[in-house]
């Protein structure tokens, strides 16, 4: 089988995060559907879930009573309620307009409003009882991400018993930013229940150890804090993908076909750029629309020979930030198309739609560049999706210093987002390649990818919260 864990159903294992792997929308009618959720995390963690044959406690994403717990997919779903007051103070306000922007070098300015803070407090409180009521006894509990930060603490208050492994999904800041927050040390305690806690990178751990040390003064050596007397370790676990699902997915006759088959309905231009995102200022959507529109200007590449094409999934659609962010990009967009299409040839396709797994394989496949532009993301996901997707060695990956991928993925084209013209060499250099010299590079990514899988990531992680338990 090529789903992570399916060999070691050993234990059962507790998975609680903001949201379920599947959300839960109402149509125009009426009516409601599931459907998946965005975001790496879900992408991650599903298949370790089913798998597995976990249980998962999270949101549906839409507010009021929840559903009675279901089963899915081979897992079993816990929903948690939210309110509509919860969903703004809690969801959009503490968790996205405060604690991503903090998190992600203050790329937005984040906000702190105390109303925000205390409905954290609550929704943890309450994520933490339905944690603890579905745990079995002497259960690993598996916390996920930034919305949950006091969970840890608040679950082993409740369950003694429980070994309990925490994940933060997106980068730490170092102690000069973080310690802008107004309840910086509750954050610090929450995580602390954990006994196991884990970033994406090592630095990420080392800003948080360095916290507990000058923040709450605690002894502590190397990756490990003594707190409360036990010994709590903070460790970097790169998270990964289930590379050979995305590859098998990838080389599928129907994806390899759907492929020749945008690349037809794009007009057979000579190039395409990608990029794949969340609708997310994270993530420098705009920076890659200007390094495009600048080599256009200078009669570097042409249009419609080559073509950028920019998926863009809906996301966080009630935070200001993003209401603003998205009137920007979709006017650039515009602007471009203005001055550099054709009629029935635009030189940037636009979608801000969410597309399925494997329409996303296929525009992968055909796509001869791969933008990934962050200003700072914990890992990136899409540029390891897209390596696995090019078992046909070919394509060109540019990739942003700045995302936890870059540690890994060393044969990209590595660039500094906040040099557009450093962008625009990299893009172009990627576009001139050669085919031996781009197979080369790919070759290098995927033989790390297959070895640094989401199965490896797994396995890590329970490898390191066993011995501490
Ligand atoms: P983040 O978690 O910040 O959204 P990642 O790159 O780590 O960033 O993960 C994003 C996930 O969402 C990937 O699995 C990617 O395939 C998926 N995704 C992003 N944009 C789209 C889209 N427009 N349609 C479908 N899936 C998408
Ligand atoms: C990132 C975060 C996840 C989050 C996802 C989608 O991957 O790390 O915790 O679930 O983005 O964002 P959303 O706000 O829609 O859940």
């Amino acid at each position: 089988s090529t789903s992570a864990g399916s060999e070691r159903a050993d234990s059962p294992v507790v998975v609680v995060a903001n949201r379920l792997p599947v959300d839960r929308v109402t149509d125009p009618d009426g009516s409601s559907r599931w459907q998946r959720s965005p975001g790496g995390l879900v992408t991650a963690l599903e298949p370790f879930v089913a798998g597995r044959g976990g249980a998962w406690v999270g949101w549906d994403g839409s507010a009021g009573e929840a559903p009675e717990p279901f089963e899915s997919n081979g897992m079993s779903l816990v929903p948690v309620p939210l309110s509509e007051e919860e969903v703004d103070r809690y969801y959009e306000g503490m968790s996205n307009a405060s604690l991503w922007p903090l998190y992600h070098d203050v790329v937005e300015k984040p906000e702190y409003h105390r109303t925000w803070w205390d409905t954290y407090v609550q929704v943890n409180k309450r994520f933490a009882d339905r944690a603890a009521e579905v745990a079995a006894d002497g259960a690993i509990v598996w916390v996920h991400d930034y919305q949950l930060q006091l969970v840890p603490a608040m679950l082993r208050q409740r369950r003694p018993d429980l070994t309990i492994g925490f994940f933060l999904h997106i980068p730490f800041p170092p102690y000069e930013l973080f310690t802008q927050l107004p309840w910086r040390s509750a954050i610090v305690e929450g995580l602390l229940g954990a006994d196991l806690v884990g970033f994406q990178r090592p630095s990420a751990a080392a800003n948080f150890v360095q916290l507990a040390r000058r923040l709450h003064e605690l002894p502590a050596r190397g990756s490990t804090i003594e707190y409360d007397g036990r010994t709590v370790t903070a460790r970097a676990f790169p998270i990964s993908i289930d590379a050979a699902a995305f590859d098998e997915l990838a080389g599928s006759p129907e994806v390899v076909a759907r492929a020749a088959e945008i690349r037809a309905e794009l007009g057979k231009p000579d190039r395409i750029i990608l990029g794949v995102d969340r609708l997310d200022y994270t993530k420098g959507i705009a920076v890659r629309l200007s390094a495009f529109q600048e080599l256009l200007e200078d009669g570097m590449v042409e249009a419609p020979s080559t073509v950028m094409v920019q998926v863009a999934t809906p996301s966080r659609e009630r935070v200001e930030h993003y209401v603003h962010m998205r009137e920007t990009i979709e006017q650039q967009v515009g602007h471009i198309n203005g001055i550099f299409g054709a009629l029935g040839g635009p030189a940037v396709h636009y979608m801000n739609q969410s597309v399925p797994r494997e329409e996303l394989a296929a525009l992968y496949r055909a796509a001869d560049v791969m933008l990934v532009t962050p200003y700072r993301d914990g890992m990136n996901l899409v540029a390891k999706e897209y390596v696995a997707a090019r078992g046909d060695f070919g394509g060109a990956l540019v990739l942003s210093e700045f995302a936890g991928a870059a540690a890994e993925l060393r044969q990209a084209f590595l660039v500094n987002p906040h040099d557009i013209a450093g962008v625009k060499n990299q893009l172009v250099r990627a576009l001139r390649s050669e085919p031996d010299e781009l197979a080369k590079r790919m070759r290098a990514m995927r033989r790390h990818l297959f070895k640094n899988d989401l199965e490896h990531w797994a396995t890590s992680f329970f490898d390191a919260l066993r011995a501490q338990a």
